[in-house]
């Protein structure tokens, strides 16, 4: 399994004074001297953390890779097509929402993500379809030839009895292996942390989690390089 952190909380805090520190960019390539396998950031239509800039610069200085979580949008689709990041994951976004609420219904957007699928390839770019662990969606996303699936892991994450939450771990560990016969590559994310994950890691079919509240939050205790090692740590069920 491997972990992409996603840095857009260090950019709201910068933003919080519009000012130039801290620097997103900088903690992204820290993060990558400690061990992260790949950066994850979202460009959203607010701009309300990672602006352009931020994008430019993280993909001609990053050495491992940028998974950019973006709206199907013309505007998002026109810059991610002009970054070609290494993976483009479509996220549902609504204006007002604290944090991405969910997964996108690929089922009742086929047009909209089928436009969004081919403009991306025509780029050489590999897409993702964030989405809920649910048989109709992960088939609708394979129809579609995207690339990966990221199973949202938040109702797993904020399950309140641990029968809610083996459920919900239960949905994903078939959601994933049926995605993997499809041939998806399959990662997840939301709401992982330092506890949660000791459990999720036992899932075979993931490829790479995407994890950014808890490790940030640690990083202001513990400093960068140990919330990541730990988190490493975790994920390969070495702590
Ligand atoms: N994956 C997606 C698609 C997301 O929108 C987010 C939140 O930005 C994450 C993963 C990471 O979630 P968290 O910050 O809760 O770790």
């Amino acid at each position: 399994m491997r972990f992409c952190l996603n840095v857009d909380h260090v950019a709201t805090l910068r933003n919080a004074r519009n000012e130039r520190e801290p620097d997103p960019v900088t903690y992204a390539l820290m993060a990558e001297l400690a061990g992260v396998d790949g950066i994850v950031v979202h460009l959203r239509e607010d701009r309300r953390h990672i602006n352009e800039r931020d994008l430019a610069i993280l993909k001609r200085t990053i050495k491992t890779k940028l998974d950019l979580e973006m709206a199907a949008t013309e505007e998002i689709i026109r810059i991610a097509c002009e970054i070609k990041p290494q993976l483009a994951t479509i996220v549902p976004e609504k204006r007002m929402e604290l944090t991405t609420e969910g997964g996108i219904s690929v089922v009742d957007n086929i047009q909209m993500l089928n436009d969004a699928i081919r403009e991306l390839h025509k780029y050489a770019i590999p897409v993702s379809l964030f989405i809920e662990p649910d048989m109709n969606q992960i088939d609708a996303s394979a129809e579609l030839e995207a690339d990966f699936i990221e199973i949202h892991t938040g109702v797993f994450a904020n399950a309140r009895t641990e029968d809610e939450q083996f459920d919900e771990l239960d949905k994903i560990r078939i959601g994933a292996k049926h995605a993997k016969k499809l041939g998806l590559g399959v990662n997840a994310g939301h709401g992982l942390d330092y506890k949660n994950i000791k459990i999720f890691r036992e899932l075979q079919d993931i490829d790479e989690v995407s994890i950014g509240h808890s490790v940030i939050a640690r990083s202001l205790y513990v400093g960068l390089r140990q919330a990541v090692d730990e988190m490493a740590l975790l994920i390969k069920g070495l702590r």
